[in-house]
């Protein structure tokens, strides 16, 4: 297990969390690599022997050292804007194997991605096939294409992310994706590779899933039949991780459902998981600064805060919160609400929780490694937490915790 108690301490792999505490500071993410491999080999091993691309969801979790480690396992990357697109050419990920997809591509984003040479760009309009088709055009080369198709399917998950219903701003609509894909193939500078969907994220059971993949394999029949040839469906990310007491559906699950749902077609699978990657395998590490007992609730303030982990102010996500150090025997646990320094009401990372916890100990919140640092922001003036790669008894520092100075490093007083 990638977070353990070991010796009355909680550990990441070999390394009790006060030592990194101790040496790294807090907040802190730290991320275990054994994690993250097992969740990458749990795709890889439900797809072995079929002709498949895991495209890792760079939004999950941007970090150099983390998109280096999916190269280095094979995985090719999803991107939804030039930086992203940096950071995989940083990491060395191949662009070739990189599928590039948002609602707002900018004219300068296209560029930059046709002439990294992008295994995809997924269009989610038809101006933007315009736009794709004309800079590929100036640029004298052939744009690889897919539409992602919005499959009007309920992901069943919190509604700012779902994303698969005909009221989302995403994708173009299944009713109007035969007479896009046939506008495409008459552009001279688009060539048609594929269709995408991706319903929504956090889905905790594979129906919505398979539903789709069979709406998708369904339309992809129908531009085969009119002459169009589509050589990968690409059925996004979304799949669910353990935060509180869903039950685990194995990965495997969701990939058996889409398969059959594609049947006998020899196209290419495409999944472009992020959060199911390395959701688990992070956790944000926090130190108590009070005990604040309240008339109506008791507080742990902690040195954590929205602008670090976002999920609980913006989606009401529930996170576990564990002790750091086991709690001495007949230890009465207190209810508290854990909230960080920023001066919002919204600011919590967890609410009515039992704990035992006083000032100076650390708090582990759990399931942090997808949208925890990704999201984060200097809110309040507050440096951004060092983040921690755990490899069984060796810690690497893979970002170091920002500096005062960096926040205003850009800022200019009028002369
Ligand atoms: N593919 C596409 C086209 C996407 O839009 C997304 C996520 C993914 C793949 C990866 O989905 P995943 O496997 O991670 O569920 N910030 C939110 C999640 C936003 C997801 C946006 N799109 C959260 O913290 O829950």
């Amino acid at each position: 297990m990638a977070f353990a108690q070991r010796n009355g301490t909680l550990c990441a792999e070999q390394l009790p969390l006060d030592e990194l505490a101790q040496r790294f500071g807090t907040p802190c993410y730290v991320y275990s690599r054994a994690a993250i491999e097992l969740a990458y080999a749990s795709y890889s091993s439900a797809l072995a022997g079929r002709d498949a691309l895991i495209c890792y969801s760079v939004k999950a979790n941007p970090n150099l050292a983390v998109l280096a480690l999916m190269t280095r396992l094979g995985a090719g990357f999803d991107i939804v804007s030039g930086g992203e697109l940096a950071r995989v050419l940083a990491a060395g990920g191949d662009p070739g194997k990189t599928l590039f997809s948002g609602v707002g591509k900018t004219e300068i984003e296209i560029e930059q991605a046709l002439q990294a040479g992008v295994r995809c760009i997924n269009l989610e309009s038809e101006p933007e096939l315009e736009r794709v088709n004309a800079l590929a055009g100036r640029l004298g080369r052939r744009a690889p294409v897919a539409f992602r198709v919005n499959p009007d399917v309920d992901g069943r998950t919190h509604p700012y992310i779902s994303t698969g219903l005909r009221q989302n701003k995403f994708g173009v609509p299944h009713d109007d994706a035969e007479r896009l894909y046939a506008k495409a193939a008459q552009l001279p500078n688009v060539e048609v590779r594929g269709i995408g969907c991706h319903i929504g994220s956090q889905l905790t059971g594979p129906a919505p899933f398979v539903e789709a993949a069979a709406r998708v394999a369904a339309l992809a029949s129908r531009l085969e039949a009119a002459g169009i040839p589509i050589a990968h469906i690409d059925l996004g990310g979304g799949i669910g991780i353990h935060y509180q007491d869903e039950p685990p559906r194995p990965v495997a699950e969701f990939v058996a459902g889409a398969l059959a749902a594609l049947g006998a077609r020899r196209t290419g699978l495409i999944l472009d998981p992020g959060r199911s990657i390395i959701g688990n395998a992070g956790l944000l590490l926090t130190r108590v600064e009070y005990v604040k007992p309240g008339a109506a609730k008791n507080f742990l303030v902690v040195d954590a805060a929205m602008n670090d982990l976002l999920r609980p102010a913006l989606y009401d996500a529930w996170h576990e919160v564990r002790a750091v150090r086991e709690a001495p025997a007949g230890a009465r646990p207190v209810t508290y609400d854990v909230v960080g320094p920023v001066c919002e009401s919204g600011d919590f990372l967890a609410r009515e929780r039992p704990l035992v916890a006083g000032a100076g100990d650390l708090l582990a919140v759990m399931s942090a490694g997808a949208y925890g640092m990704s999201m984060s922001s200097n809110y309040n003036s507050r440096p951004r937490a060092a983040e921690v790669l755990v490899d069984g008894a060796q810690a690497h520092l893979i970002r170091a915790r920002e500096t005062i100075e960096d926040l205003f490093a850009l800022e200019r007083i009028l002369p």
